[in-house]
């Protein structure tokens, strides 16, 4: 994120480094049945051996998001995949390798090679505060209790750059459901894991680690709210927040809080690791919002990644439709 921290220092963004392949839906079911029966996540993706038509088939794919079969390698359709708007999904390559995660690097290009041996598994999600069920969750009983979709969102990040990205997840909703908050909470807290032995980022005295951020129950009951835990039909990379994130795709990116160990249902507005850094610039509510610019840029126009020139951002990143009565009557500026 393009953010003067603490002292002052302006921390740079990067660029694009391409790499990898991505396997379709189905694979992701197989490939997530073998990852539980393993007690395996990350680690654990089906590919087929080299020479293989399977193979051949997934590097042509790799350079046009076409559907191929993972058994056979039998592209499905030469037609790019879109979201509702028409616009193709972001090539995998760089979903995968232009990433925002501080506990590594601030370093977009580097997450990738950073994070690519941190531990998903194994994993327990803790969710308590104000409910009537807390419970410690392991990450396979989220994925096999909650059925796992496929959403294709947009994320547009503060920094106005954004993605077309097809998750796998399930809604938050399901999981607010079973835990039962009680009357008094009106808010969700999340937390990231804080384990400066496998992320060198968190030595960085700028940021009150962990990552921390939160929405309003109501936000968080929206069914476009999710907890994702694949992509591309694939398990979550690290890099991408292994093993379960939250996306929000509303708002900016950086409420999509990655690798999440704690669920708390409180009572006050939590502060976020970005409220906390500069809150003059980062407000509870991060929707996205042409009309309100940041304090150092406009937001009234973004960068595709894989495209040329800008396009227009939309109110509510074009999901006004779906979340706009959660802020009737709401002073958008001041609630920023
Ligand atoms: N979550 C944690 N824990 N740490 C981070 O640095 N960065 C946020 C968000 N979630 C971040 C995080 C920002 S600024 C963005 S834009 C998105 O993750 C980027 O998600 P992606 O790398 O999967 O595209």
């Amino acid at each position: 994120m393009l953010i003067k921290n603490k002292s002052g220092i302006e921390i740079p963004s990067s660029e694009i480094t391409p790499k990898h392949i991505y396997l379709n839906r189905r694979t992701f079911m197989k490939g997530a049945a073998v990852v539980t029966a393993a007690g395996l996540v990350a680690a654990c993706r089906p590919a087929p051996p080299e020479g293989h038509p399977a193979a051949v088939a997934t590097q042509a794919a790799q350079e046009a998001a076409v559907n191929i079969d993972p058994t056979t390698g039998a592209v499905a359709t030469a037609t790019p995949r879109v979201d509702e708007l028409g616009d193709p999904w972001t090539p995998y390559r760089d979903v995968t390798n232009y990433n925002n995660y501080y506990e590594f690097t601030t370093d977009k290009n580097d997450v990738a090679k950073l994070a690519q041996d941190f531990q998903t598994s194994p994993w327990q999600v803790t969710v308590g505060g104000m409910v009537k069920n807390p419970g410690v969750y392991d990450i396979d009983d989220l994925r096999t209790k909650f059925d796992q979709e496929e959403r294709v969102y947009r994320l547009r990040c503060v920094e106005a750059w954004s993605m077309v990205i097809p998750w796998m997840g399930f809604p938050l909703r399901k999981l607010l459901e079973e835990i039962e908050p009680t009357s008094e909470a009106k808010y969700v807290r999340f937390e990231t894991l804080n384990d400066p032995e496998q992320m060198p980022g968190l030595r960085s005295p700028w940021y009150s680690w962990p990552y921390v951020e939160g929405l309003r129950i109501d936000e968080a009951m929206n069914d476009l709210a999710i907890l994702a835990t694949g992509l591309y039909g694939e398990a979550l990379l690290p890099q991408n927040g292994a093993p379960v994130r939250l996306v929000v795709p509303w708002k900016y990116g950086f409420k999509s809080i990655k690798s999440i160990v704690k669920i708390d249902l409180v009572a006050e507005q939590p502060t976020s690791l970005w409220m906390d850094a500069a809150s003059n610039e980062y407000g509870f509510y991060a929707n996205v919002n042409p009309n309100v610019n940041h304090p150092r840029w406009s937001q009234a126009n973004e960068r595709r990644i894989g495209e040329i020139g800008r396009r227009d951002t939309l109110m509510f990143n074009g999901y006004e439709e779906q979340v706009a009565y959660l802020y009737e009557g709401m002073d958008l500026r001041a609630n920023f």
